[in-house]
């Protein structure tokens, strides 16, 4: 696929995200207002998407239910954008700034940062749970793959990993699962629904695509280990260099940034071989793979 189609189909793909998030999410006039202001100011308007599109671009190996596609997306970002705020507040990272804005807890305050976080975990279940075209089992099973990867077996347990290791060495070994339960769990989960909206596609096809993402959410947090180093704040739209000043573990502190760079190209290159058998009809999660290195933010 071209380097320009990809890009005209991923803002396509973006603003189609930007309205079902727009229209799940309540309204700020509904009660208790601030909430809801708080919940649309985190997640819209902003972001890479990356999630979403691979909810998306994996629903392109079958043929999707569309009703619970639009549920898949909204619910992965939904986790996504909830870790995001938990992350940046002051007992984790302590970030001001996120997508380009003041984070939840500097522009609310940190309790309304706890609900907001609190609000979109349990809301991204709720929406996931609506009726759609699929068998209940099938749909039960996303209900499932997005718990475990957001909880204590997933992204919860891997930012646990982290805190416990800031000023920590950590081998490759550790990093690597640490850097796929933190980062990797949610880029896993949001393949496996694209695929699992898709009655068609079975379980051979599940393994497959959960090897690909697997590799590739490692090397998506690797690359955003090597843009904290590389990259500047304004590009980022979160402050840069805050790995190295809070002495995180990460791959840059291991291998240094050429190395750590490097890997996430293998990586990658491993991803993308992986979805050999399925064609054209993988070029879209071929390009993402492909975007994940080659991104400034
Ligand atoms: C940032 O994720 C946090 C990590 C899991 C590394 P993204 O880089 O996908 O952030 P947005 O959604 O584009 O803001
Ligand atoms: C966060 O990793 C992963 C999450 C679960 C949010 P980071 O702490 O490196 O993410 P950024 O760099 O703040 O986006
Ligand atoms: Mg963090
Ligand atoms: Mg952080
Ligand atoms: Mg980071």
């Amino acid at each position: 696929m071209q380097a320009n189609d990809l890009k005209s189909w991923q803002q396509k793909a973006q603003a189609q995200t930007e309205l079902v998030l727009s229209r799940l999410l309540p309204d700020e006039s509904q009660t208790p207002a601030r909430l809801h202001e708080a919940m649309r100011y985190v997640t819209l308007g902003g972001g890479k998407r990356l999630r979403p599109l691979l909810v998306l671009a994996a629903a392109e190996l079958g043929e999707a239910d569309e009703t619970a596609l639009a549920h898949a997306l909204a619910a992965v970002e939904m986790i996504h954008v909830y870790s995001l705020v938990h992350d940046d507040m002051p007992a984790m990272d302590n970030d001001s700034l996120r997508r380009g804005k003041p984070t939840c807890h500097v522009q609310y305050d940190e309790a309304t940062a706890l609900l907001v976080g609190d609000a979109l975990q349990t809301q991204a279940f709720e929406v996931l749970s609506r009726p759609s075209g699929l068998a209940p089992a099938r749909q039960l099973q996303m209900v499932a793959v997005l718990a475990k990867a957001s909880g204590s077996l997933g992204m919860a347990g891997g930012q646990a990993i982290d805190l416990a290791n800031v000023g920590k060495e950590m081998n490759q070994t550790q990093l690597e699962q640490m850097h796929g339960l933190k980062t990797g769990a949610l880029i896993r989960a949001a393949v496996a629904l694209g695929a699992l909206s898709c009655p068609d596609l079975d379980d051979a096809a599940l393994a497959r695509l959960d090897e690909y993402a697997q590799k590739l959410g490692l090397a998506f947090q690797v690359i955003d280990d090597v843009l904290d180093c590389e990259a500047d704040t304004v590009t980022l739209g979160k402050t840069a260099g805050k790995d190295a000043d809070a002495d995180k573990p990460t791959y840059v502190k291991l291998m240094g940034l050429v190395e750590a760079r490097a890997y996430a190209e293998t990586l990658v290159a491993e991803a993308v071989a992986l979805l050999q058998p399925f064609g054209e009809a993988a070029a879209r999660l071929r390009g993402l793979a492909e975007f994940v290195t080659a991104r400034k933010h």
